[in-house]
């Protein structure tokens, strides 16, 4: 069942994050749906209700042009029919004014996100306001975006980009958005912290007095990085360097200060690549693309069931059940 994800973030507020995971092909779907139901290894299992939980299903432009939106569209409508206990929502991931527009139009997504963080504080009020008219007379929800996410090899953690909770109390009123995305120290991608760094709590605690009563918070560059992923792909021949995400012990204490979704795409690419690194690798008279699929599929669901045991999602399907039907 696709609902928006103001319906999610209506049952987490305050006590976990509801994760958001992008996909690009078939056996990411796959993986995220049978997660999110505790199962693994194939479709049929029975469904776990303590790992089951509801999540987001986020879409990027790049992910829209890497084969044709279409078939993402295609692929997710018949993952509901295969799995027919999920509750999720279908979300555009930094979109621009367009494409917002295009996915506002097509009545498919349930939620878009408008990234309009790199201009001007007025001008991103201003598109913002106009992707909410349009969304919400749809009943399309909508997420900004106020700061800059950066990263501590560009030194900017930590300084003038994370977002100020006085403007985005103003950005909220004017905009209209409902959920907003804050920069408070992550980064996307695989290279975030290089020492101990986290997450800036004050900030957050900051933002969450200066918005309105339980005002969903969005953290993009989410992704934890397990070291243990990063030493698979290496000792399989890959050369990432040594790196660290976002400490998963903190995915909790944010949730706690508002922080409702959390945006995690890096990981599963990393599980991918250690997956069809290390298949190639044990098998190397192998050229068939099933087997590893079939390890990646079911790797991908224990990741899932581990990642929302960390946001506090797993086991929360039945009651988000619960509200929306009351
Ligand atoms: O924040 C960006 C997401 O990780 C999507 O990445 O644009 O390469 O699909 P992508
Ligand atoms: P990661 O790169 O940390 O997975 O972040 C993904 C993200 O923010 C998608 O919008
Ligand atoms: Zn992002």
């Amino acid at each position: 069942m696709i609902v928006t994800t103001k319906q999610l973030f209506q049952h987490a507020y305050g006590r976990y994050a509801v994760g958001a995971y992008n996909i690009n092909n078939l056996e990411q779907t796959v993986g995220l749906f049978r997660g999110n139901l505790g199962k693994s290894k194939s479709n049929d299992d029975p469904v776990k209700p303590a790992a089951s939980a509801p999540f987001i299903l986020q879409i990027s432009r790049g992910a829209r042009s890497y084969s044709d939106k279409r078939f993402l569209e295609a692929m997710i409508r018949t993952a509901d029919e295969v799995f027919p206990e999920v509750i999720f929502a279908v979300h555009l991931d930094h979109g621009t004014e367009d494409v917002c527009y295009d996915c506002i139009a097509g009545g498919f997504y349930s939620s878009v996100m408008i990234d309009a963080s790199h201009e001007e504080f007025q001008k991103n009020i201003e598109t913002t306001r106009r992707v909410v008219d349009r969304a919400h007379a749809k009943g399309i929800v909508v997420e900004a975006e106020l700061g800059q996410l950066g990263g501590v090899e560009e030194d900017i953690v930590g300084s003038v980009c994370l977002t100020d909770p006085s403007q985005a109390a103003e950005f909220v009123e004017k905009s209209g958005c409902d959920s907003l995305a804050v920069a408070i120290g992550t980064s996307h991608g695989a290279f975030k912290f290089t020492g101990k760094q986290g997450l800036h709590f004050d900030v957050l605690e900051k933002l969450q007095k200066a918005l309105p009563k339980n005002f969903p918070l969005v953290m993009h560059g989410s992704s934890s990085v397990p070291k243990e992923w990063v030493e698979r792909i290496n000792n399989a021949g890959g050369q990432m360097k040594s790196t660290s995400g976002v400490p998963e012990e903190q995915y909790l204490p944010a949730a706690k200060l508002g922080v409702c979704k959390v945006n995690i795409d890096t990981d599963g690419r990393l599980v991918w690549c250690a997956i069809h690194r290390e298949a190639f690798r044990d098998d190397p008279a192998n050229f068939d693309l099933r087997p590893p699929g079939k390890v990646f599929m079911a790797a991908y669901a224990d990741y899932i069931v581990h990642k929302n045991t960390m946001l506090g999602s797993a086991g929360q399907l039945e009651g988000v059940r619960k509200t929306l039907k009351g």
